[in-house]
């Protein structure tokens, strides 16, 4: 079979590397791909958003199925655009309908989806211009914090937490009144702050069955300890210690089972990923977030505890045949540790020589390439986050080891990593 996979982070790169040990793959294209993918398949230099290339790559290069690693271009319609153009139609995209990418694309529907299926979630309302003054005493008469959300799509950014009033109106004014989020704060949902750890669960859906991919938990704050701005993920590890029988089972039962159950009633057309953020309450579980597509930096330590052959489950995904698939996975502890450029989230500098690559042959590791770009002979840095360097260990602090020691090997100018991810659990 050949597959297009779009899309060009880390989560790209590890998604490649699984489907490319398929022995169903024939040929792998990425668009538009990293230097790590470049490894796994051929990179093809269209952007994950226009549509009509890839149409005409598809059709050019007998493409059969699409995988889509970002939320983009599935909330834009991707799935929609090939299914209702003829000479595409026959191309299984990867991922939900425009209409079941709305559970990520839209903080709002996410959360009413979740309260007529009656899945645990934090207490909200919904705010825009019509009724903006009701929204300012709402948040005047609300317990303390108070979380805001930008309805739409803000990349990672739009969720602020406030500790005062003063904070929670200044930041539902700016997002409502001044555009803060762009189009995607006109509309703002306001919710109860819940206390507690978070994981991410991944299940795989044809819109009837499901199956649940290894769990994770993921490393957002620059610093360690989990102090300072928030970025697209330092770290992650799998499976997650606190996730054991009793509480996953709680997670199936009152989450995963609902929610599957809500996109069948709902008639949300589905053939993908649904990322379920999970923070666990005294020892109950209730969802922060739907997302419609795997995590970065999570499928880097998904992918390879996952034994199952990646293209299969894909295949079985397109043909609405999951339940007969058993999932099977990797017992040892995985860790990822994220390499980023210095002064990132903030400003940083591109094109930085990355040295060392080459010098790795461990075994139990990979390298991941999350902003990675050839010059020359040479690989420079061309993002935030650079490299993603995944472990496997008895235990997650031996897998957490096992990458920082790689990380030594490697060098570019301003590289900078968490030395504690997983700390918890040490
Ligand atoms: P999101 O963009 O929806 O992933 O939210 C970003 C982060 O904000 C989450 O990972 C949580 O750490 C935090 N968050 C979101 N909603 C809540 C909530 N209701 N209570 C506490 N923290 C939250
Ligand atoms: N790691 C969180 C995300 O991918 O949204």
């Amino acid at each position: 079979m050949n597959i297009l996979l779009l899309g060009s982070g880390g989560r790209e790169h590890a998604l490649a590397w699984k489907m490319s040990q398929s022995n169903l793959l024939t040929k792998l294209f990425i668009a538009p791909g990293n230097t790590g993918t470049a490894l796994c398949g051929t990179n093809v230099n269209i952007a994950a958003t226009d549509f009509e290339s890839i149409k005409k790559f598809c059709v050019d290069n007998a493409v059969e199925m699409i995988v889509v690693g970002p939320e983009e271009p599935l909330v834009k319609g991707i799935y929609d655009f090939f299914k209702e153009d003829a000479a595409i139609s026959h191309i299984p995209v990867i991922g939900p309908s425009k209409k079941g990418a709305l559970l990520e694309g839209s903080k709002a529907f996410a959360k009413a989806f979740m309260q007529t299926h009656n899945i645990p979630s934090a207490a909200y309302r919904e705010f825009d211009e019509s009724n903006y003054e009701e929204g300012v005493a709402y948040l005047q008469s609300h317990a303390l914090p108070i979380v805001l959300k930008a309805d739409g799509l803000a990349a990672g950014k739009g969720v602020i937490i406030c500790q005062n009033y003063i904070e929670a109106v200044a930041e539902f004014e700016l997002m409502i009144q001044q555009s803060k989020f762009g189009e995607a704060s006109k509309k703002v949902v306001v919710e109860s702050f819940l206390s507690g750890i978070e994981m991410s669960v991944f299940v795989l859906t044809d819109g009837n069955h499901y199956v649940i991919l290894p769990d994770a938990k993921d490393y957002k704050r620059i610093g360690e300890g989990d102090k300072g701005l928030n970025t697209g993920g330092m770290g992650a590890i799998s499976p997650v210690p606190f996730a054991d029988k009793v509480f996953m089972q709680k997670i199936i039962d009152k989450i995963v089972e609902p929610t599957i159950e809500g996109i069948r009633k709902d008639k949300l057309e589905y053939a993908g990923f649904v990322f379920i953020g999970i923070i666990k309450v005294d020892d109950e579980p209730f969802v922060i977030e739907y997302n419609c597509r795997m995590g970065d930096p999570e499928t880097e330590v998904v992918m390879p505890r996952l034994k199952n052959d990646l293209v299969t489950l894909f295949e079985a995904t397109a043909q609405q045949k999951l339940n007969e698939i058993k999932i099977e996975t990797d017992p040892r502890s995985a860790a990822t540790v994220v390499a980023v450029s210095g002064g990132y989230p903030g400003e940083y500098e591109k094109g930085k020589p990355i040295e060392g690559l080459d010098l790795i042959q461990e075994e139990e590791t990979i390298v991941f390439h999350a902003g990675t770009k050839q010059q020359g002979d040479g690989i420079v840095t061309a993002g935030g986050r650079v490299l993603a360097v995944t472990s496997f260990g008895s235990t997650v602090q031996k897998a957490v080891e096992k990458s920082k020691s790689i990380l030594e090997i490697i060098e570019f100018d301003g590289m900078h990593f968490r030395k504690d991810i997983g700390y918890e659990f040490y």
